[in-house]
């Protein structure tokens, strides 16, 4: 069964898209960071980095409002990076991103929904699918409505995260308002929101008979969530070791520890006795001290047996 690991700004980078798809040998399908359509097409540096894909059927994210410039972002992006497929951001609920019109703000203006993927399915000759939430608040749920006008537009699947603008990340996924998407269009739907196991996964496609599940949280720091495997310290150290080369790869080394922070305390999650090294994880400022807190850890491990 192949599972969707979700875009995450800030955290499924290449880096981490890699590690997940080598923990889980062609189960996992990717998505980059989204992007923004307007940067790409000021040839913004930083965003050109986004682009670099960790497999050549990853999806490139892009957000933006404007239709011509969102196909245009969308030949950019695609021209840089050899992609195959473009996903549009219509989900994304941060008030950075809504107050341009941009994310989830698109849900609320299905014209323009509908002229973006217009646009974008004219300019490329890629599949473009679309990701989006149940709707902007409870009031106003209306992603089936929305996804059978995608659909007509020429998009050629979705993605919905069972939550609206409103929830942000606060409440349950809705996996039956999902359903009722699943419903309304042909194309294929995967499910996203609040699947935390191979289990949750299993009721999730039960309940919404969607073509695929998609996890975002449940991933962080565990790319094992994928293969149902329960680490024992040593894996999990040799993951974080993994990450952090490809991280230090990509963004050199004093990016990759600030970036191994977060990811390193997410790597011990659940450990009872890790919370002193998730501390010292919040100051790693060189290659020697990530190293060093694995040394420990290593040792720590030992005395405690497998967990
Ligand atoms: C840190 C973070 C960054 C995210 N960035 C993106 C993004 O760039 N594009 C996107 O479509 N969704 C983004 N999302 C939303 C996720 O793709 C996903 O829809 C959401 O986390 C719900 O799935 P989950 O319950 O499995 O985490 C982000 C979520 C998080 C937590």
């Amino acid at each position: 069964m192949r599972i969707a690991l979700a875009p995450m700004a800030g955290v499924a980078d290449w880096a981490f898209r890699t590690v997940c798809r080598e923990t889980a040998p062609g189960t996992v399908v990717t998505t980059t960071e989204m992007v923004s359509a307007k940067a790409l097409c000021y040839q913004d540096k930083k965003s050109l980095g986004l682009l670099r894909l960790a497999a050549k059927d990853e999806s490139v994210q892009i957000f933006g409002s404007a239709p011509a410039c969102m196909a245009e972002g969308a030949l950019r992006a695609l021209a840089v990076s050899g992609a195959d497929r473009i996903d549009v951001n219509m989900g994304c609920p941060t008030p950075k991103i809504v107050k341009n019109g941009d994310g989830c703000a698109l849900m609320r203006d299905p014209d323009k929904a509908e002229a973006i993927v217009r646009a974008v399915v004219s300019a490329v000759k890629v599949p473009v699918t679309v990701k989006t939430r149940l709707g902007w608040d409870s009031g106003s749920k209306n992603a089936a409505e929305l996804a059978r006008r995608l659909e007509q537009a020429g998009a050629a699947g979705l993605c919905v995260h069972g939550r609206t603008r409103k929830q942000m990340y606060s409440g349950h996924a809705d996996w039956y308002a999902v359903a009722e998407v699943v419903k309304a269009v042909s194309i294929p739907v995967i499910a996203n929101g609040d699947i935390f196991s191979l289990r949750d996964l299993e009721r999730c496609l039960t309940i919404t008979g969607a073509a695929m599940g998609m996890i975002g949280r449940a991933a962080m720091g565990n790319p094992f969530v994928f293969t149902g495997e329960e680490p024992d310290l040593p894996r999990r150290l040799e993951r974080a070791a993994r990450h952090f080369a490809l991280l230090t790869e990509d963004k050199g080394e004093r990016a990759a520890c600030l970036e191994m922070r977060k990811h390193l305390a997410w790597y011990l999650r659940g450990l009872p006795w890790a919370a002193r090294y998730k501390r010292e994880a919040a100051s790693i400022t060189a290659a020697e001290d990530f190293f060093k807190i694995l040394r420990r850890l290593t040792g720590e491990g030992e005395g405690h047996g497998r967990f």
